[in-house]
């Protein structure tokens, strides 16, 4: 026997779950918190709410369970954000998050110091507002006396492990991406923080995903009710958590996960890098492997603003027929035929990440005329998504990446329409397999394996997960999106520098 836990201290709360070694779900637990957004641009949370919320999520899980069988926790959690802390281990202001977009002085400033070529060459990745070392630059920049007092910077579920273990650690995936971390070698990069002025000091030693970190203290223990002494493992960054949760331990699988924002994440046996910098490159919880990852920021959130803001009557009659209003959108939708007779869709309602690092991108309804009724405009929004998924696929295959099968996770994928669509704007074939409970699985496998359960990741993930449907590519439609994939690029190509003087005009 044995139970694993798996911890991911996510962005909107914290979610626990319990597996047996079959990989069964035995229990799990989420506690939720606000995220604080004290001036336009910024997302800050208090990390107290993080600790509060893990304690709480794993004493619901020790309640549940018979904890006395706990054989390891994995921890995983949203990447990027910065906890500074003090030499009494003290939370010196709120953590800047992944989404907090305040750094973009700080990035041009490590561009130009680097230069974008040799910084991807150094770490794999160009700078990014939402990554960690533009959050360290700006605490110098901005609040020099909290910058004084910083003696360690700790990833979110890092922080957590401190307090679960006493112990400073980190997993070589969240690693990845605070932009100071040697992708390629798998160790910090000494040489970079000393051209930025950062003090190497500041980061906490790296582990492979499932590598022991250090154990339930006696403190933890009294606060979750679990034994004391339970081996806590490195665990990984959420997006390579997720990944492990979905099987992406092999060269030619990719997940295609279609939630607000919408990841296209593929598994790389080498350090693959995209030269434009269009694409992460991090490395994977599976140890010696990285994984290649393109992010979308408004996916299924591009069609729930759609439903939102142009779709009252089917959210009436959704509520009236006891349904949900997507099922209205989709079916309309699937009447239209490819290319929704002429009308594109782009889907950068937030900005956007992958393909274009552009936080001025909008969204945009091209080629309206009298003919195009609201079931187009349904069509439409969901070709737009598919072709920005399929933005990240076509990067990959450039880089060399195999792709072979997609899975699909999240809302979007619960469309059989829509994954249809995917397969054939994407020409690959989209699988669903019988798991979708996100990154505190994965980071539970990977305790598994330091548990004795498992050999290894890639074992423990062909022993629990398994394909449920498959559908492939329709040869006739992947031809018949292909014109249409190439004016929906153009269209943005066309209309970037219009996104960026109507954001000029709104100040
Ligand atoms: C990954 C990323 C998000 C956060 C929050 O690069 O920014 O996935 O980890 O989930």
């Amino acid at each position: 026997m044995g139970i694993v836990l798996g911890v991911d201290v996510g962005t909107s709360g914290t979610k626990a779950i319990a597996m047996n070694a079959e990989g069964e779900l035995l229990a799990s637990a989420l506690v939720e918190y606000p995220l604080h957004t004290p001036k336009p641009n910024w997302a800050e949370q208090d990390p107290a709410d993080w600790a509060k919320a893990a304690y709480t999520a794993l004493a619901e899980l020790a309640s549940k369970i018979d904890a006395s069988d706990v054989k390891g926790i994995g921890l995983t959690g949203q990447m990027h954000g910065s906890v500074f802390l003090d030499g009494d281990n003290h939370v010196i202001r709120p953590a800047l998050l992944w989404c907090d977009q305040r750094t973009t002085a700080q990035c041009d400033y490590i561009t130009e110091t680097v230069g974008e070529a040799q910084l991807i060459e150094m770490v794999s990745n160009p700078a990014l507002t939402g990554f960690t070392a533009p959050k360290i630059l700006w605490l110098r920049d901005n609040e020099p006396e909290n910058y004084a007092r910083v003696k360690k910077v700790l990833l979110p579920k890092d922080y957590i492990r401190l307090l679960l273990t006493g112990e400073f650690a980190t997993d070589v995936a969240d690693a990845s991406g605070t932009l100071l971390f040697d992708v390629k070698n798998r160790c910090w990069h000494t040489e970079l923080m000393g051209l930025l002025g950062i003090d190497s000091s500041f980061m906490p030693p790296s582990f492979e995903g499932p590598e022991i970190t250090g154990t339930l203290s006696t403190e933890a223990a009294e606060k979750t009710g679990l034994p004391m002494g339970i081996p806590v493992v490195a665990g990984g960054g959420d997006q390579a958590a997720n990944g492990v949760g979905c099987g992406i331990v092999r060269s030619g699988i990719i997940s295609s996960s279609l939630g607000t924002s919408g990841v296209v994440f593929a598994f790389a046996d080498d350090v693959s890098t995209d030269p434009l910098g269009r694409v992460h490159t991090f490395c994977h919880s599976v140890p010696g492997k990285w994984h290649v990852m393109g992010v979308m920021l408004s996916a299924g959130g591009s069609l729930r603003w759609y439903r939102d803001a142009l779709c009252q009557a089917d959210i009436e009659r959704g509520k009236a027929e006891g349904k949900d209003p997507y099922e209205y959108i989709t079916a309309e939708a699937a009447d239209i035929p490819i290319g929704s007779e002429g009308l594109v869709f782009l889907p950068y309602l937030t900005g956007e990440r992958t393909p274009h690092k552009d936080p001025d991108a909008k969204g945009a309804f091209i080629g309206l005329s009298l003919r195009h009724t609201k079931a187009h405009m349904s069509r439409s929004v969901l070709e737009g998504v598919s072709f920005g998924m399929r933005d990240s696929l076509e990067i990959m295959r450039g880089m060399g990446v195999p792709v072979g099968e997609v899975r699909c996770s999240g809302g979007g994928a619960r469309s059989p329409l829509w994954r249809q669509m995917l397969a054939d704007t994407g020409n690959a074939p989209m699988v669903t397999i019988n798991v979708d409970e996100g990154p505190a699985y994965g980071a539970a496998i990977l305790a598994s394996v330091a548990a004795g359960l498992y050999k290894t990741v890639e074992e423990g993930c062909d022993n629990i997960i398994k394909e449920v449907s498959r559908l492939e590519a329709n040869k006739v439609a992947a031809a018949a999106y292909d014109p249409w994939f190439a004016e929906y690029q153009a269209c943005y190509g066309a209309l970037a520098p219009r996104f960026k003087a109507m954001g000029g005009l709104l100040g």
